[in-house]
């Protein structure tokens, strides 16, 4: 099963990517399934329902999310009613929505899910993601071997920590939440595949999104700035895994990174 990642999805620069260019790099890699992290794409904060949709349309299957999932009121109701969108599985109970799924192709292959958020360098007081990543990935191999973990979160050793943990249980452990795509992507012996942050898709001429002025004032000032979205280079970012159908282990992972003209 050849899996596409697509990184951070951020603001209308990353929709207009995904609006204008999705299909055209599905075909050319020859993708059966499809998962974007979707957290940002409203503005860079949280998601709509709407704009799930427009998603959807856009050819994504999965979406997840990360400390951003629940920035909207708008998008709860669709915690409940839209099986494919997750949020990070180690919020506490009580929170709307699911952190892991097994997506169906229309061959019938399956693939599972996970999403997970890291503790470091966050204020959110989350469970372990190590115990429950485990955990829920063990479940998830009584359905298919083939599961494909978005590790969200601030610190590389996290990632790799949390990669090297369960590798050999899971096809790949894809990192986001930074928006800086890194050049570590590998094959762990076990056969995970593993990248610490898959990049955004969105603009480009931004601090991570974001118009550059309002962040420098911010980094000068010290004080509260309204940050706005760029609109600036779109970009797309992502990783297309190659996995074993019968094994989930994963031959080959390969960073995507293209400067995109949308209309
Ligand atoms: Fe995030």
């Amino acid at each position: 099963m050849k899996v596409l990642f697509i990184g951070d999805i951020f603001g209308n620069a990353g929709r207009r990517v995904l609006a204008a260019h999705l299909a055209a790099v599905v075909e050319k890699h020859d993708i059966d399934l499809c998962i974007a992290n979707g957290e940002n794409a409203a503005g860079g904060w949280g998601l709509t329902a709407n704009i799930l949709k427009k998603l959807h349309k856009y050819g994504v299957q999965v979406v997840t999310g990360g400390n951003h999932s629940f920035a909207n009121q708008d998008i709860l109701p669709a915690f409940e009613s839209d099986p494919s969108l997750l949020r990070p599985l180690n919020f506490p109970p009580g929170n709307p929505g699911i952190g892991k799924t097994v997506y169906t192709l229309p061959d019938g292959r399956k693939a599972g899910v996970v999403n997970l958020q890291g503790r470091t360098f966050f204020p959110e007081a989350l469970d372990c993601p190590f115990r429950l990543g485990l955990e829920a990935i063990e479940e998830l191999r009584r359905e298919t071997p083939v599961i494909i973990v978005d590790f969200h979160a601030e610190a590389t050793s996290e990632k790799i920590a949390f990669a090297t943990y369960i590798d050999g249980k899971a096809s790949a452990v894809l990192g986001t939440h930074t928006h800086v795509q890194t050049a570590d992507e590998r094959v762990f012996p076990g056969g995970t595949a593993f990248i610490s942050d898959v990049g955004m898709t969105g603009p480009e001429q931004s601090a991570i999104g974001m118009k550059t002025k309002g962040i420098v004032r911010r980094f000068l000032l010290q004080t509260p700035v309204r940050f706005e979205p760029s609109n600036d280079g779109p970009m797309l970012n992502a990783v297309v895994v190659d996995i074993d159908d019968a094994t989930g282990r994963t031959a080959g992972i390969a960073r995507v990174f293209e400067r995109v003209q949308v209309p």
